[in-house]
C-alpha cells in the first residue's frame, strides 16, 4: 500500500488508487465537475489539477489531473498553492465564458474570485458544461444512446442526427448524473419522455406507482447475464415497496422489559 504525502499529512492509500480518492480518504477535498465514483475516470473537466513532487526532485512540482494521476510511494502532492488555484480559476473563468447562466459554475467560480468571466461570453448561453457524464453513464449501462456532436464552439450532447434515439431506454441515468439538470424530461402515470422519445412506464404491482420504463425492464432482463443478476422479478415492485417487503421478511426485534 503506497503512501504519499497530501498537504503535508501522511496518507496511506489503496495500490490503483488514483491521487483524487486518496486525497478524499484522507478528508482533502479537491473541486471535480467529470468525476463519478463507479464510472471510469475522464479527465476532460480539469479541474482537479494538484501539484506533485518527490523528495530528490529539487523542488521542482509537476501539474496532474488528481482524478487520473495513480498514487506512488513517496508521491508529495500538493492541492492548495497559488499555481493550482490559479489554474482552477482559468477553468472556471473559460466554463463561466460557456455558461454565464448556470448556478453550479456562477458558485464554483465565485469560490475562486471569478463573479464575471475575463473571456468572450457565449453569445447563445448553456447550462452544458461538456462533463460527458452523460454519455459516460449512458455507455456504462451498455446503451449508448447519446454522445458529444459536432466541434468547437458547437460541441454539444446529442442522439445521432439529433433524431429521437432508437437505443434510448429511458432509463434518466443521463438527466440525474448532469451536475447542471441539462436534460429535460417528464414522466407521468403511464409514459416518460426524454430525448424526444416517449416510454411506457411500468407500474408497482403493490402500490401502482410508475417506476420504470418497459425498455428499462426489457433491457435489464436482455443483459442480465452480462451486467447483473437481478432477476426480471425485482422490476414488478417500486423501490419503496421493496424496502418494505426485504423490512417484513427480518425476524422481530425481541422487546426488552
Ligand atoms: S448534459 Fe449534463 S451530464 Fe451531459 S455533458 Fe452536459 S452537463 Fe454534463
Ligand atoms: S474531475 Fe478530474 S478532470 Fe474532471
Amino acid at each position: 500500500m503506497p503512501t504519499l504525502t497530501i498537504n503535508g499529512k501522511k496518507v496511506q492509500s489503496r495500490e490503483g488508487a488514483y491521487v483524487l480518492e486518496a486525497a478524499r480518504q484522507a478528508g482533502v477535498e479537491i473541486p471535480t465537475l467529470c468525476h463519478f465514483e463507479g464510472l471510469e475516470p475522464w479527465g476532460g473537466c480539469r479541474l482537479c489539477q494538484v501539484q506533485i513532487t518527490k523528495d530528490g526532485w529539487d523542488g521542482w512540482k509537476k501539474m496532474v489531473v488528481g482524478c487520473m494521476f495513480p498514487v506512488e510511494e513517496g508521491l508529495i502532492v500538493l492541492t492548495e498553492t497559488d499555481e493550482v488555484r490559479e489554474t482552477r480559476r482559468v477553468v472556471l473563468d473559460l466554463l463561466l465564458a460557456r455558461c454565464p447562466d448556470t448556478p453550479l459554475i456562477r458558485t464554483m467560480a465565485k469560490e475562486y474570485g471569478v463573479e464575471r468571466t475575463s473571456y468572450v461570453s457565449n453569445p447563445e448561453p448553456t447550462d452544458c458544461i461538456l462533463c460527458s457524464l452523460c454519455t459516460r453513464v449512458c455507455d456504462h449501462i451498455g446503451v449508448s444512446a447519446i454522445s458529444t456532436a459536432d466541434r468547437g464552439a458547437g460541441k454539444e450532447i446529442a442522439p445521432p442526427f439529433h433524431e429521437p434515439p432508437a437505443a434510448c431506454i429511458g432509463c434518466l441515468a443521463c438527466a440525474e448524473i448532469c451536475p447542471t439538470d441539462f436534460i429535460p424530461y417528464t414522466t407521468s402515470h403511464t409514459t416518460r419522455s426524454i430525448w424526444g422519445r416517449e416510454f411506457e412506464m411500468l407500474r408497482c404491482e403493490d402500490c401502482g406507482r410508475a417506476h420504470i420504463t418497459k425498455a428499462q425492464a426489457e433491457h435489464h432482463a436482455a443483459n442480465r447475464a452480462e451486467t447483473t443478476d437481478v432477476p426480471q422479478e425485482w422490476f414488478r415492485y417500486c423501490d419503496s415497496c421493496k424496502r418494505k417487503q426485504q423490512a417484513s421478511r427480518f425476524p422481530a426485534v425481541p422487546q426488552l422489559v
